[in-house]
């Protein structure tokens, strides 16, 4: 079975209003770390699931109650989680699909180009800039393009469908593990009844120009360790009479890791197997370079020379990054000030064995024993953990060979490629658009360095195999300013997406 030539001319023919879809989803600021924006965020949950609902999904927003803050609940209601289905065939197998409708926070003033809310399209660029854009509304409308095709046009889905996207993911996934163990515990009487196989795509290509497929993620462990001292702010005219809470904070972070990012905290690497001879081929294959990466990264600064050390760094091996101080003078004034209680942000990115509780305890009693030896009079009021366990999956599954053979765009009968659409003019116009090139190659299996926490969870709960299946390439700047999407990625994703579900169709074992 393969993606009905139909509906990949529907996703060409409808560029534009597919690119409008985008662009409305892009304008609702759903930030979840920031309670100011919770109201877009629940917002832009109402927008995803009348999408739903008008495409033929049954779907329901199942309110999570209060946010938790430091402990006890807030008058701050968590963004509700959208649970739906679609077909109940027993004959076809059941796809459970995950995505995320909130996004990271994002300012003009953080060095955008364009406005992040305001979807910019530059069509002689192929590109489609905007907050979200690649992680994850990109991706997640590339699902509803895929509804939206089969129901115009009539045609059967291949596959039951079953759905769950978060507003939380971007902040901890707060209240989505309880609710998936709570509704796989329903069996068929819930919404993942009968799911064979599962399907994320939040995730990105290694490079610019050979898709992957991602079979692994890290784990998260996010620390806020916060000391504090004077009853409020002083003016540093105090300097010299006081133990200042910036300095020891300061101390204490300068003690995590090193410049070459070797994590300092002891025992941290406990049970994390060295690389075989074997594996570190493994990451010489992979079509990626140290140019890539540092392409990506905007700036000549890969820690090694080396490929494959470059590549374990971010994905095999643990790494710990600094990220911010609360509570600091953070503006371009001259403030002459000592801040009367600031939080060190910090965070692990982790790796099998590695668990986020044992890496607490491991954290917490160095921070203790580093700052007890500072013989400071300032208190270290408290270390908060967040976290989330790494997967890794298991890629010689049907799952995984789908996803392959929906990217492997000549393996598709009715070929992606030469289905350009031209009116855009642009690079789809152009026969030699880099568009004919990317389809056309066989995906690189990869595991990812950042993380998703509910993918353990789908995997621990439902026992189901899961592919990740990525719509952008690795410059999209997930996170960062002008995070992007290729236009020729969003369109060609979409099809991607849907002819996934074909090859599930074709590949699943009969039951
Ligand atoms: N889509 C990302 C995961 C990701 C990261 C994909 C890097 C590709 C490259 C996801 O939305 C994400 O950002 N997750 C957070 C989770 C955290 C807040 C628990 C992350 O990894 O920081
Ligand atoms: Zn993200």
């Amino acid at each position: 079975m393969v993606a009905p030539k139909a509906f990949l001319d529907f996703i060409d023919d409808h560029g534009k209003e597919l690119i409008d879809r985008l662009k409305e989803a892009v304008a609702i600021p759903s930030v979840s770390g920031d309670p100011a924006r919770r109201e877009d965020v629940k917002r832009m949950a109402a927008w995803l699931l009348e999408q739903l609902g008008r495409f033929g999904v049954n779907a329901e927003a199942v309110p999570l109650g209060e946010q938790i803050v430091d402990g006890t609940p807030s008058d701050l209601d968590l963004p509700p989680i959208l649970l739906g289905r679609i077909g109940a065939d027993p004959k076809k197998p059941t796809v459970l699909i995950y995505g995320h409708y909130d996004v990271q926070p994002a300012q003009k003033s953080d060095g955008w180009t364009t406005e992040p809310f305001e979807l910019h399209v530059d069509y002689s660029n192929d590109k489609m800039t905007g907050r979200g854009t690649t992680d994850d509304k990109g991706p997640v409308l590339g699902w509803v393009n895929v509804l939206e095709a089969h129901h115009a046009l009539g045609i059967e889905l291949p596959v039951n469908l079953r759905f769950c996207f978060e507003g939380m993911e971007e902040s901890g996934c707060e209240g989505l593990d309880a609710l998936v163990a709570e509704e796989a515990a329903k069996g068929d009487q819930g919404y993942f009844d009968n799911v064979d196989c599962i399907c994320i795509s939040d995730t990105c290509w290694l490079n610019t120009n050979t898709p992957g497929l991602t079979y692994g993620l890290r784990g998260v462990a996010y620390f806020h360790v916060t000391i504090s001292g004077p009853g409020a702010d002083l003016h540093s005219g105090f300097g010299g009479s006081v133990f200042e809470p910036m300095t020891d904070l300061i101390a204490l972070m300068s003690k995590l890791v090193t410049s070459d990012a070797r994590i300092l905290i002891p025992g941290i690497y406990d049970g994390v197997k060295p690389a075989s001879e074997e594996e570190i081929e493994l990451y010489n294959k992979i079509d990626f370079s140290v140019a890539d990466v540092e392409q990506a990264a905007g700036g000549k600064i890969a820690i090694s020379d080396d490929k494959a050390t470059v590549l374990m760094g971010r994905m095999r091996n643990p790494s710990l990054s600094l990220h911010g101080i609360v509570g600091a003078s953070s503006g371009v004034e001259t403030k002459t000030v000592i801040p009367a209680r600031v939080t060190g942000k910090f965070s692990l990115r982790l790796v099998p064995p590695q668990t986020p509780e044992d890496v607490k305890i491991k954290v917490e009693t160095y921070l203790r024993s580093e700052f007890a030896k500072l013989n400071t009079k300032n208190t270290l009021e408290s270390i908060r953990m967040e976290g989330g366990s790494a997967w890794v999956e298991d890629y010689k599954h049907y799952n995984y060979e789908a996803a392959k053979n929906a990217t492997e765009v000549s393996r598709l009968e009715h070929s992606l490629v030469g289905r350009l659409p031209t009116h855009f003019g642009g690079p789809f116009a152009s026969p030699t658009s880099s568009l004919q090139e990317i389809w056309l190659k066989t995906p690189d299996f990869f595991r990812e360095g950042g993380s998703i926490p509910v993918t353990l969870t789908f995997a621990e709960k439902l026992g189901k195999n899961i592919v990740l299946l990525p719509m952008g390439r690795g410059d999209d700047g997930a996170h960062s300013t002008n995070e992007k999407v290729n236009i020729s990625n969003y369109l060609q994703g979409s099809k991607l997406l849907g002819a996934y579900l074909y090859e599930v169709a074709k590949l699943a074992p009969k039951t």
